[in-house]
């Protein structure tokens, strides 16, 4: 048994039934044993999925082109500081100070970095790559009592976020708890909404004309109000961008996603069978898409003026990532490497891959007219 698995056992031992969300919490968050916390480095082509970051640089690459049009709107700030929630080994900034230098951009000298990270491992590296690449580091949480002007960027961590997971049943909404059955198993048992958090949802969910059916299954995500709310008191001014997978609230809790959206990741290997979060437990990823619409409320609610929301792939357009790809494949040094760069540049602008993640876009002191040059294509008709 693992150690994530152990604690969550002791837990529903103590308590009874527990929220789905608080399952979750433990298998990827559980000190030393769990999911995120564990020595192995998760989102790399040797770990269970891929994320952008680790896909290539250009996505850095491309990043540093909207982080400088952020400073330059903001008239120039010093220092600028790089919040990145869920930075992991630091791979995005290093790219996107990569990026800043390449283009020669004077925002590299002043860019500082606060990293968030739960992962000790990760953590260790990340400052050992900072080093190298001399890039000064902040501890985030000094932001709390000194905001400072800057950028924050969370790429695919919302999702990492624990999901209260909720079905109707008799037109009730009831939340879905874990408990061990006789034969030490795990499983799901409906019961009462474990708190006003996810009712509040739910009724927010009313207002904004979402209707859920009969024997719907799906997530509400309330830790996002606290992270908005964190990021709310560390800007002083400047730019959020929220990369992640997910949908406006119609899209996400419409016809066509009746039975939720969490998901298992092991391997490279996508699992979304309704038992997949009980194997593995602590060894696979568990998550749910975001609720751009919630997310966008969030900031709103933290004092944040939000700015666009548009896709991975239009975002990149509009930092001038065919314009990078052109650079870079003028300078490669191999065949190898300029199929590497074509396949990575082909996955970040496919919109059934990449391409596809939603980019949600918010500021403090940043106009939204003219748009910021990410929101520049956005798609006609689309927020
Ligand atoms: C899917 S990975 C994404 C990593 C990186 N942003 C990327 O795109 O490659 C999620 C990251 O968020 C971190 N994480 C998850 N929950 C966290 C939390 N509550 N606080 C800080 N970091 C967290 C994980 O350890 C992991 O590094």
């Amino acid at each position: 048994m693992t150690p994530a698995e152990e604690a969550i056992r002791a837990e529903i031992a103590r308590r009874g039934p527990i929220p789905f969300a608080d399952f979750m919490a433990l298998a990827l968050g559980h000190p030393g044993g769990g999911y995120y916390t564990a020595a192995a480095a998760r989102p790399t082509r040797g770990g269970d999925f891929l994320t952008a970051p680790e896909l290539h640089p250009v996505f850095g690459a491309a990043l540093a082109r909207q982080a400088e049009e952020a400073w330059e709107r903001l008239g120039q700030p010093e220092p600028f500081t790089l919040l990145e929630y869920g930075a992991g080994a630091g791979t995005l900034a290093l790219a996107l100070l990569a990026g800043l230098r390449a283009d020669a951009s004077p925002l590299a000298g002043v860019l500082a970095y606060a990293p968030v990270e739960l992962n000790a491992h990760r953590l260790a590296e990340l400052r050992a790559g900072a080093g190298a690449a001399d890039l000064p580091l902040l501890d985030p949480a000094a932001l709390d009592a000194a905001p400072a002007a800057g950028i924050v960027v969370a790429n695919e961590f919302l999702d990492a976020l624990p999901a209260h997971v909720v079905e109707i049943h008799g037109g009730r909404p009831r939340e879905v708890h874990v408990r061990t059955g006789c034969d030490g198993a795990f499983e799901e048992v409906p019961g009462e909404l474990s708190g006003p958090a996810v009712a509040e949802r739910l009724a927010a969910l009313d207002a904004g004309g979402v209707e859920l059916a009969e024997g719907q299954r799906l997530e509400v995500r309330p830790a996002v109000g606290a992270w908005a709310a964190e990021v709310g008191r560390r800007l002083a001014a400047g730019l959020v961008l929220v990369l992640d997978y997910g949908a406006p609230a119609a899209g996400l809790y419409g016809a066509r996603r009746r039975a939720g959206t969490l998901m298992t990741y092991r391997g490279h290997v996508a699992d979304g069978s309704s038992d997949a979060p009980y194997h593995d437990i602590g060894e696979r990823d568990i998550t749910a898409h975001v609720d751009t619409t919630a997310l966008a409320a969030a900031l709103a609610a933290a004092g944040l003026d939000l700015l666009g929301e548009t896709s991975q792939a239009e975002l990149l357009v509009g930092c001038g990532l065919e314009e990078l790809l052109a650079r870079r494949q003028a300078a490669v040094a191999s065949v190898a490497e300029a199929l590497e760069l074509r396949s990575a540049v082909m996955r970040l602008l496919d919109p059934r891959h990449l391409g596809g993640f939603r980019a949600v876009l918010a500021g403090r002191g940043i106009a939204p007219d003219p748009p910021l040059r990410g929101l520049a294509f956005r798609t006609p008709g689309r927020r």
